[in-house]
């Protein structure tokens, strides 16, 4: 075993499997830069104090944070999501309302290695800053539906709830706490742990010992102020008007503290209960606030490329593109021409790729096979002599033929189209 190899819940991404990230990347860029969305890439690493804000009682901040002291005595952390840095980037740089960003990259947070959970995982996402709409939740949870759809995913749920107004939550966390302490004998030991913390995080417990308790628990809905219940009516009336099914889940509350109003996961049926949620968001009303912003309204999601990559292999669908070259260069007179013809190939927006280190022709051959392209381009010292190049489809058993060197590229562009 080598001295040296990934840490764990930490992964090396190779080709192809890398270019299937890639376009992963570019299909959100498209979805979402087609409804008015822009890039904001943030940092990897942030105060800590950025991060704490999300929440002192979630496991996230509390028990999975990369934090270290940087050199300049600095505490610092390694972002676990991208929501409060996008956030941090609003209060700082006061870009004008509504402000539509989307973000992709790795995030990192401390958990028990598995199937769909790592230390490392990466996450697109969409946030939008400063407009207090139900119709901006529906735009919102749509280009996440949508997205899926363009993946080739079928199997996907929508999970809504609403945990209401501030005030409404508050209530509904101590008629929950009332509930759970009265029958504090049958909750698992790890729930009474959660439960003095915050006891809205009990409904996430998938112990089956919890989940009597959690089934007769107070529901949030006979909490909602008028006005949140509106907020909550308009948003499944903005869904049922784009024909999007959902399912709402009064005990969805999801890791995060920051949660207002919406809530939503997108949950990949294929995928074990543990770690199903293939993404998630809601409203964040007050996070800008938190941060030292003026009140602002907040909105967006993030979905798990990890996850959501496993799905597609479940379901067959958005694998890894093609990585071949157009064409493959032998050259058996030394390498000196498959080095000009390759730079001209790929300088003309062909893909091309040769060998190196003088091989027979036999062992070129192999590579060209290998390589996955459908044409070798083979030059001889006969085909030097002549000014000619032989073009040998590989894929499909026609015949070889010569073409002057100097009509290359056109006879490459009909050989392959
Ligand atoms: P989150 O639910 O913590 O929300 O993460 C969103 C998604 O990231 C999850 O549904 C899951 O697919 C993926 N994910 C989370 N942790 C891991 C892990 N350890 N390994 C693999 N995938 C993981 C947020 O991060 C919020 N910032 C979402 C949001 C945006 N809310 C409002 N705006």
């Amino acid at each position: 075993m080598p001295e040296f190899q990934t840490s764990p819940g930490m992964r090396d991404i190779l080709p192809p499997e890398s270019a299937r990230w890639r376009r992963f990347v570019g299909e959100f860029a498209a979805v979402v830069g087609a409804a008015g969305y822009g890039q904001v890439i943030p940092p990897l690493l942030e105060d800590l104090g950025v991060f704490t804000r999300v929440g002192e009682a979630t496991d996230i901040v509390t028990k999975e944070m990369y934090d270290f002291v940087d050199k300049g005595e600095r505490h610092v952390a390694l972002r676990p999501e991208q929501t409060a840095s996008v956030c941090r980037a609003f209060v700082q740089h006061r870009p004008t309302t509504p402000w539509k960003v989307w973000y992709s990259g790795p995030n990192f947070r401390y958990e028990k290695p598995q199937r769909g959970r790592y230390r490392q995982f990466d996450q697109v996402g969409i946030e939008v800053l400063g407009a207090d709409d139900p119709y901006l939740d529906v735009e919102v949870i749509a280009l996440g539906w949508e997205f899926y759809a363009r993946l080739g995913l079928r199997r996907v749920r929508l999970v809504l709830n609403s945990l209401g107004e501030p005030a409404d939550r508050a209530g509904y966390v101590e008629a929950l706490r009332a509930h759970f302490e009265a029958n504090l004998h049958l909750l698992s030991s790890e729930s009474v742990v959660t439960l003095a913390k915050n006891p809205l995080r009990v409904l996430d417990s998938k112990r089956e010992q919890d989940a009597p308790l959690i089934a007769s628990a107070p529901v949030i809905a006979d909490h909602y102020s008028p006005e949140a219940a509106a907020h909550f009516t308009a948003v499944q009336t903005g869904l049922g008007a784009l024909g999007i099914p959902f399912d709402i889940d009064g005990t969805l509350v999801r890791g995060l503290d920051y949660y207002r109003r919406t809530t939503f996961e997108f949950q990949g049926l294929t995928l074990d209960s543990a770690q199903n949620a293939l993404g998630g968001g809601g409203r964040y009303d007050g996070l800008v606030e938190s941060l030292g912003g003026p009140p602002t309204h907040g909105v967006g999601f993030a979905l798990g490329l990890d996850r959501t990559l496993l799905a597609c292999d479940d379901e067959g669908v958005f694998g890894a593109p093609s990585v071949a070259v157009d064409a493959f260069v032998v050259d058996t007179t030394g390498g000196l021409e498959a080095l000009r013809i390759t730079a001209e190939l790929r300088a003309a927006g062909f893909r091309a790729d040769r060998a190196y280190e003088g091989r027979s022709m036999k062992s070129q051959m192999k590579l060209a096979d290998r390589s996955g392209a459908p044409i070798a381009l083979i030059i001889g010292s006969n085909e030097l002599d002549a000014g000619t190049v032989v073009l040998r489809p590989l894929r499909d058993g026609r015949d070889q033929y010569a073409v002057p060197r100097t009509e290359l590229l056109d006879h490459l562009t009909k050989a392959i189209t």
